[in-house]
């Protein structure tokens, strides 16, 4: 497996769920991955995994809020590695709660994380990739950023933010050979969606037939699937794209 050979990867949130996940199957295709996260234990332990399995990591703290420390960081990879070929914007955090009971503080907080924190990666590591021939980012959005979902004012509009944005960096950039694109699941099983089917009432083993024809929640390795495939070389001419993860949730009718 070597679809993403040599290629020097920033994952951000990679202590675990998805972001752990594609770090470890990037790693297994060949990349050199460098993982950050605010969980320095979480994510050292997710290196130590790619390091035994015979893969290449490192990691690094980093509170994807911070300019500077994206600042610092995109300099510290670019000094040591020579550049950047794919970032994949995965930190991100959950809130649901009914309009009326949404707070501004936690408005500021979730935008934080899940916008400026895509922004600033976009900001800090695009310019760069330009300079070096081009590159792929790959910002994790959700079905919440294309369709209505009650609860979600809050992280919908984070995750719509994060869909257009995608797009305006890919139309600014395409020139440069820089491919953005957005990735939207439905609930993929990790704490987040434990999170989600607690705060609804449920559980994820019985979301998996309520969201998909497919009877089933997305498992990390789906994510893991598409981004290899986006991240690599094949999807050289696909860019500025949105892609459901929603095992055909958000687009079939279940009846007949
Ligand atoms: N799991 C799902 O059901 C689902 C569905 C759609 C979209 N997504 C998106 O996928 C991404 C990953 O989700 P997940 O399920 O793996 O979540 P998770 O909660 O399992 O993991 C998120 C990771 O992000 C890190 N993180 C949080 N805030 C951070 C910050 N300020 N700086 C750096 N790291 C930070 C956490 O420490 C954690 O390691 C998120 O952007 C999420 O919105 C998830």
């Amino acid at each position: 497996m070597t679809r993403l050979q040599d290629k020097v990867v920033l994952v951000t949130g990679a202590a675990t769920g998805i972001g752990a996940a594609v770090a470890e199957r990037f790693a297994a295709e060949g990349a050199v991955v460098v993982a950050t996260d605010v969980d320095e234990l979480g994510g050292k332990t997710v290196v130590e995994r790619i390091t035994v399995a015979g893969g290449r990591a490192e990691f690094h703290v980093q509170d994807v809020v911070s300019e500077d420390r994206w600042r610092e960081l995109a300099d510290q990879v670019r000094a040591t590695h020579g550049r950047i070929d794919v970032l994949v914007n995965n930190a991100g955090i959950y809130i649901i709660a009914p309009l009326a009971e949404t707070t501004v503080e936690d408005w500021n907080r979730l935008m934080a994380v899940n916008v400026t924190g895509t922004f600033l990666g976009m900001k800090h590591v695009v310019p760069g990739m330009a300079e070096t021939g081009g590159g792929a980012v790959l910002n994790l959005s959700s079905i919440a950023g294309l369709v209505g979902v009650a609860g979600h004012t809050l992280y919908g509009a984070s995750k719509g933010a994060v869909r257009t944005m995608s797009k305006d960096v890919a139309a600014e950039y395409a020139a440069a050979n820089v491919r953005v694109n957005s990735v939207h699941p439905t609930y993929v099983k990790t704490a987040m969606a434990d999170y989600g089917a607690q705060t609804l009432g449920t559980t994820v083993d019985e979301l998996g037939p309520a969201l998909s024809p497919l009877g089933r929640l997305a498992g990390v390795a789906d994510v893991a699937n598409l981004l290899t495939f986006l991240a690599s070389d094949e999807a050289e001419y696909i860019t500025g794209s949105e892609y459901n993860l929603d095992g055909g949730g958000s687009t079939l009718l279940s009846v007949g």
